[in-house]
């Protein structure tokens, strides 16, 4: 069997899931792939960290540019835009095929990414960038591309979603149920990306641009979080039928003023508590989708977790090796940019979600 290098940069919760997959289901993963994923190396800022998992101390590196340059398959898991950006951009500029779970860059850099990744004939991956372990991104761009979606609604952030359900379930202010977020650890010590909806719309924009062919960044995004959501309107919705969730929502439509466009949106939304999404509970996250001819489908998972997520960056990975064993990845994206978004003071048009289910 021929050998494929993987470099990991970032040894966090998810990566050091990934690279402990990596070594114990080394056997399995080449049976599939039809070529062996030897992990070449972990680049980390600090040699001393303490690690979730117990790895070969010889794989850890600081110097992550070498690391790139030698390998067939990088992945990406530091965060954060510097230096994610510059080491995916030279790991592409030196052949090699990108998975990435760095919804920020993405959110932010996408553009650059996919092009230099079209240039460079290779193929640049990102399913754990939204919902962790829900394969979301590979349906949209792959299942549905013969499809025409009108509309994406997705409980993308698992803090707010659990901040939400624990405020319905048991009548508690925004405040306590962060608290209770934050004791479980679902919440960061600094949860202000969950909470004002900047997590979810970098989700957003990524869900959009493959939903619509076209590209948004966060910028084309109106966003609003759950800060001001209170126990009262809470009460209020649950007594006239509905549900308080974060949603992230992409649908083509044409506002007052007669644009047609996307409405890339985050904000708390009011669902019948019939919908199907009004049943994902907890720390959970679903995505929903409304195509033409598929009519409805909805995907349900962990949006987050060292593990879950794991999952959604190896399936990238053995996807990526299978197009190199086969004679090159090709391309991977397929924008055409004929819908615009619509301006962000135009994004909004309700804060309410009918039920359509038949
Ligand atoms: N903070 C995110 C969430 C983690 O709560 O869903 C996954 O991006």
């Amino acid at each position: 069997l021929r050998t494929l290098k993987v470099a990991l940069l970032g040894c966090g919760n998810v990566g050091a899931q990934v690279a402990r997959i990596l070594i114990d289901d080394a056997d399995a993963l080449a049976a599939r792939t039809g070529a062996r994923l030897e992990l070449g190396g972990i680049a980390v800022r600090n040699l001393d960290a303490e690690r979730d998992v117990d790895l070969p101390q010889e794989l850890f590196t600081t110097d992550a540019e070498t690391l790139v340059k030698d390998a067939d398959l990088v992945i990406e898991l530091m965060g954060g835009i510097e230096p994610a950006r510059t080491l995916i951009l030279t790991a592409m500029r030196h052949g090699a095929c990108v998975v990435t779970g760095n919804k920020a860059l993405l959110a932010q850099d996408g553009p650059t990414l996919y092009e230099e990744a079209d240039k460079a004939g290779v193929q640049l991956s990102y399913e754990a960038a939204v919902a962790g372990a829900i394969p979301i991104l590979r349906p949209i761009r792959d299942s549905l591309s013969g499809d025409r979606i009108t509309r994406v609604l997705g409980i993308v952030n698992g803090t707010t979603n659990f901040i939400l359900d624990q405020m319905d379930s048991t009548g508690a202010q925004f405040a306590d149920a962060l608290a209770e977020a934050q004791r479980l650890g679902y919440a960061e010590a600094d949860p202000t990306a969950d909470v004002e909806g900047y997590d979810a719309a970098a989700k957003a924009a990524i869900l959009a641009s493959l939903s619509f062919h076209t590209r948004f960044a966060l910028e084309d995004v109106s966003c609003e979080g759950i800060t001001a959501v209170s126990a009262a309107d809470i009460a209020a919705a649950k007594e006239a039928g509905f549900v308080i969730k974060l949603l992230a929502i992409a649908e083509k439509l044409t506002d007052e003023d007669g644009r047609t466009g996307v409405s890339v949106r985050v904000h708390p939304t009011l669902l019948p508590r019939e919908h199907p999404l009004a049943a994902v509970r907890g720390a959970f996250n679903a995505v929903f989708i409304e195509a033409e001819n598929a009519g409805e489908l909805m995907f349900y998972g962990q949006g987050a977790g060292g593990t879950p997520t794991a999952s959604a960056v190896l399936g990238d990975l053995v996807s990526a090796a299978r197009r190199i064993v086969l004679g090159g990845p090709g391309r991977t994206e397929t924008t055409t940019g004929h819908v615009p978004a619509l301006p962000i003071d135009a994004a909004i048009t309700s804060y309410y979600i009918g039920l359509d289910v038949a």
